[in-house]
């Protein structure tokens, strides 16, 4: 008996994503044995190739040990090549005829597809317009078509592009990737704010003074500056990832785990956030810093190859959002993302309020923080106040923590994409973002990027690897974040 076939098909194969990214990932989870085991692999692009030079375009992404080579000789075997047009229907045939003839080997079972986009935006609508002509299923069997961002520049292209795909494909086969979606620890803010009593009945104004979800990013834009001039750090991360974990962090409990019932949540969300204005924002853009023994710190972001030498498109913004629901109201929501800064780090940071009727010396209380690091090196901890050990009698901050590879020593987290396709092959679209959701993000951020270049606001200098713009601070702690620097976070002791 033949198990089902399945046929994962990538666009822009010879693209930079697709050997990076998406061929190592599908080995990946070929070699852990993941996949469906009738499963074939198409890469289908314009350029003229053959099946060793697209195998020789990723084989060094995919890593693979000595033991693992025969393993991976079976995986070329199941790749093939199709060369074509993007907005012709010659290759899109060519590709037809192909899973015409996997389907006959396979005991003439119908084959599930999965279209995996890793192309410019330019080309999405004539691909899925060949698509859906072309290579949709019969209805014995599914198709499932997988975007990456940008899904549009603003609102009215977004909407565009929505509505070009909601004309061709329905909801259901649609997975649009936010890859902050795939991170362990974003995957974790559901579990453990609602499945621990201890933090729900705390979750909310009367309890957190602000929330902080801050992306950074110790590097430029490195060459990449043409191409990131156009969008800008709004567009590239505080849009989507970070307003996606936004979401994560401020939704009510869904009605169950059902992909619908979450993305319902998040929706709503979105909806009780208002625009910001220029008032609540920072934007900053790198400056070199020649003090720094790092060749890419001697280049400003305006010194990067293809960036107009009068750019003002911020590679740092610091966001003060709010969510005008009964839980929420009066609660900044800071998302503050950065390249070139002092560190790479992700995190979410709940920072709860005062105790009420302070028994302790002024000022010795620090506030507790709730903190989970998304990335390098993934943790939860809480910030809290403890008796200074031994015979003293005062207070000193310290933390419970849990850090993963501490905690988890065996358990290899996946790479983001290794557990988004295969969510996308299991048919799960929690981790992926809905039509409306992705509406009502652009909703929100759209006015203030227009305005932002409307009036060309000019972004505050930061040198490269500083904290960036003291700005941020201010604007911070105006709306009532409490930095002390009196607490810093220390790795636990190996044992
Ligand atoms: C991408 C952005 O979406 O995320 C990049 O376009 C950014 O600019 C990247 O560097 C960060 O992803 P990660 O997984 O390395 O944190």
């Amino acid at each position: 008996k033949f198990e089902t076939p399945h046929v994962f098909v990538v666009f822009g194969a010879s693209g930079d994503l697709a050997k990076k990214k998406i061929f190592p990932t599908l080995w990946w989870l070929f070699r852990d044995h993941l996949l469906p085991n009738n499963t074939m692999f198409v890469g289908y692009a314009r350029s003229n190739m053959t099946i060793e030079q697209l195998r020789a375009s990723f084989e060094k992404n995919c890593k693979v040990r000595d033991e693992e080579k025969s393993l991976f000789e079976e995986f070329i075997k199941k790749c093939s090549y199709i060369q074509g047009q993007y907005d012709k229907a010659a290759g899109f045939v060519a590709l037809k005829t192909f899973i015409d003839e996997f389907q006959k080997v396979s005991n003439n079972q119908p084959v599930n597809r999965l279209y995996y986009l890793a192309v410019p935006p330019s080309v999405f609508e004539a691909i899925s317009t060949q698509l859906a002509a072309n290579n949709k299923d019969n209805g014995d069997s599914w198709t499932r078509l997988i975007i990456e961002k940008p899904f549009g520049y603003d609102l009215d292209s977004s909407t565009k592009l929505s509505k070009h795909l909601s004309s061709l494909f329905k909801e259901d086969q649609i997975y649009r990737i936010d890859h902050y979606l795939g991170k362990e620890m974003v995957q974790n803010l559901m579990v453990l704010r609602f499945g621990n009593r201890i933090l729900g009945p705390s979750w909310n104004r009367d309890n957190i003074a602000s929330v902080m979800i801050s992306f950074k990013e110790d590097f430029g834009t490195m060459g990449r500056g043409g191409y990131f001039d156009k969008s800008g750090i709004i567009r590239d991360v505080m849009q989507n990832h970070l307003m996606q974990i936004l979401t994560l962090v401020a939704m009510e409990k869904p009605a169950s785990l059902k992909a619908e019932d979450i993305r319902d949540e998040k929706v709503k969300v979105l909806k009780a956030i208002r625009p910001i204005e220029l008032k609540d924002i920072v934007v900053g853009q790198y400056v070199a810093n020649p003090e720094m023994n790092d060749t890419d710190a001697k280049l400003s972001y305006l010194d990067d190859e293809g960036v107009p030498k009068d750019s003002v498109t911020p590679t740092y913004a610091l966001g003060v959002f709010n969510v005008h629901n009964e839980r929420w109201e009066g609660v900044p929501f800071f998302l503050r993302c950065g390249k070139a800064l002092n560190e790479r780090k992700a995190e979410v940071r709940i920072q709860f309020k005062e105790v009420n009727g302070d028994i302790y010396p002024p000022g010795d209380l620090k506030r507790s923080e709730l903190v989970m690091r998304v990335q390098p090196n993934e943790a939860v901890y809480m910030k809290i106040m403890t008796k200074r050990p031994g015979m003293g009698f005062g207070v000193e901050e310290t933390e419970l923590d849990l850090t993963y590879n501490n905690r988890y020593k065996d358990v290899r987290l996946p790479d983001a994409y290794e557990r988004l396709l295969l969510e996308v092959f299991m048919g799960s679209q929690i981790n992926f973002v809905r039509t409306d959701e992705l509406e009502y993000a652009w909703k929100i951020i759209t006015p203030i990027l227009k305005e932002l270049e409307e009036k060309k606001v000019k972004p505050v200098q930061y040198k490269f690897g500083s904290r960036g713009p003291t700005e941020a601070d201010e604007l911070m702690k105006k709306h009532g974040f409490v930095f002390t620097g009196t607490y810093k976070w220390t790795a636990p002791f190996e044992n």
